[in-house]
């Protein structure tokens, strides 16, 4: 197949124009090269790049020209940045995938639209979200992915559009923007910096890898249903004080450098997946955090060239100080 992978210079969407590649397909990347892409993140990858925005009807169906299928990683992705300022979200991730949905219902492609378990909200221990459960986002950034989920939704119902949706959980792994916990984190404590860690620390998420993440969204590309939403999910849910003293350990580093920091506002304290749907399609995870954590500190350890232009950048300082500043010396 040929493919139009929109945010394909950032973190996941890298990782799938890669294996997309292995694969064997053609592959088109349509991105924006906002703070969070990177060409870097494409290095030994053979693809046909268009820098464009998704918002842009004109761009897409330029890029889109000759592709079966479109898979839109194209999103601002940070919670923190959508809490100070929100209008960039909502013209990407809402905006641009009406644009993106146009493109697929006028010249007959599949979308695959990536979304987020963000979008369910938090959910109190003993309970996994299923595909059909309520909407309860809590973040302009889920708030506005949901709105993406259900223009796609409505598209496969009024037009007929061959699209479906799925919803990850938290990705870790190689290339990921500084701005994670993870890849935050790990970085940090590289370099001796303090982790700021949320409120109580005992805020759940569910880590999956980004090989993990990319094997899910490509089932669901090949063998998905339209109209159709996959949860997935890693399976492995942990305490961000936990997480974060395996980080220590792993940097070989100690408590000293945590920080407890006032809490993020709307803080959502627990995520999970029932993945039930997806694992029917045959989706078998290859990484257990047990291994995919120490593999991913070793990435950032050994490519200190990759991230370290980007903390010493103007943009990530100016974004540092701002998210930071006033927390750390509180
Ligand atoms: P990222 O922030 O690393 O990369 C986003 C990419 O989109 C960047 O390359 C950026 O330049 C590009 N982009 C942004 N706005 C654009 C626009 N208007 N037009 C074209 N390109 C644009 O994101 P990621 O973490 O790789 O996430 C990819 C997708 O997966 C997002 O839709 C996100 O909501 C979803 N997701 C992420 C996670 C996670 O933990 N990272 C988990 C579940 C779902
Ligand atoms: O669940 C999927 C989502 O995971 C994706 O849709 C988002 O794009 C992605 O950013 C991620 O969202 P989170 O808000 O869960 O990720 P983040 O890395 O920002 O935070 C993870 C947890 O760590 C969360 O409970 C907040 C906490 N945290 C985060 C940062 C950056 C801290 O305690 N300190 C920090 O400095």
């Amino acid at each position: 197949m040929r493919i139009l992978v929109t945010g394909g210079a950032g973190f996941i969407g890298s990782h799938f124009a890669r294996r997309l590649v292995a694969a064997g397909d053609d592959v088109v990347v349509l991105d924006k090269l906002t703070y969070a892409g990177s060409l870097a993140n494409l290095h030994g990858v053979s693809h046909d790049f268009r820098g464009g925005d998704i918002v842009d009807p004109t761009g897409v169906a330029a890029a889109a020209r000759g592709c079966d299928a479109i898979v839109n990683f194209a999103a601002e992705t940070h919670v923190d940045r959508s809490i100070s300022s929100g209008a960039d979200f909502l013209r990407t991730n809402v905006v641009g995938v009406h644009t993106l949905l146009e493109e697929a219902r006028t010249s007959e492609l599949r979308f695959v639209h990536v979304s987020t378990d963000e979008v369910y909200g938090d959910l109190p221990p003993g309970r996994s979200s299923k595909e059909d459960d309520p909407l309860h986002p809590s973040s302009p950034y889920s708030a506005a992915k949901a709105g993406g989920d259900l223009l796609v939704l409505s598209f496969v119902r009024t037009h007929g559009v061959d699209a479906l949706v799925t919803r990850g959980s938290n990705t870790y792994g190689p290339n990921q923007f500084p701005e994670k916990l993870l890849s935050l984190f790990i970085t940090n404590a590289l370099d001796g910096e303090p982790l700021p860690l949320y409120g109580d620390g005992r805020q759940i998420r569910d880590w999956l890898h980004v090989e993990d993440h990319c094997a899910g969204i490509e089932l669901a590309l090949r063998g998905g249903n339209a109209g159709e939403i996959y949860n997935i999910g890693g399976g492995e849910e942990v305490e961000n004080r936990e997480i974060t003293e395996r980080v220590l350990e792993l940097t070989g580093t100690d408590e000293s450098l945590i920080r407890r920091v006032d809490d993020r506002p709307g803080h959502d304290r627990r995520y999970s997946l029932d993945t039930a749907k997806l694992d029917s399609l045959g989706w078998e995870k290859r990484w257990t955090l047990a291994e995919g954590l120490p593999a991913t500190v070793e990435w950032y350890r050994e490519n200190r060239h990759w991230w370290e232009p980007i903390k010493r950048s103007d943009e990530f300082r100016a974004y540092y100080e701002r998210q930071y500043a006033a927390l750390l010396t509180e």
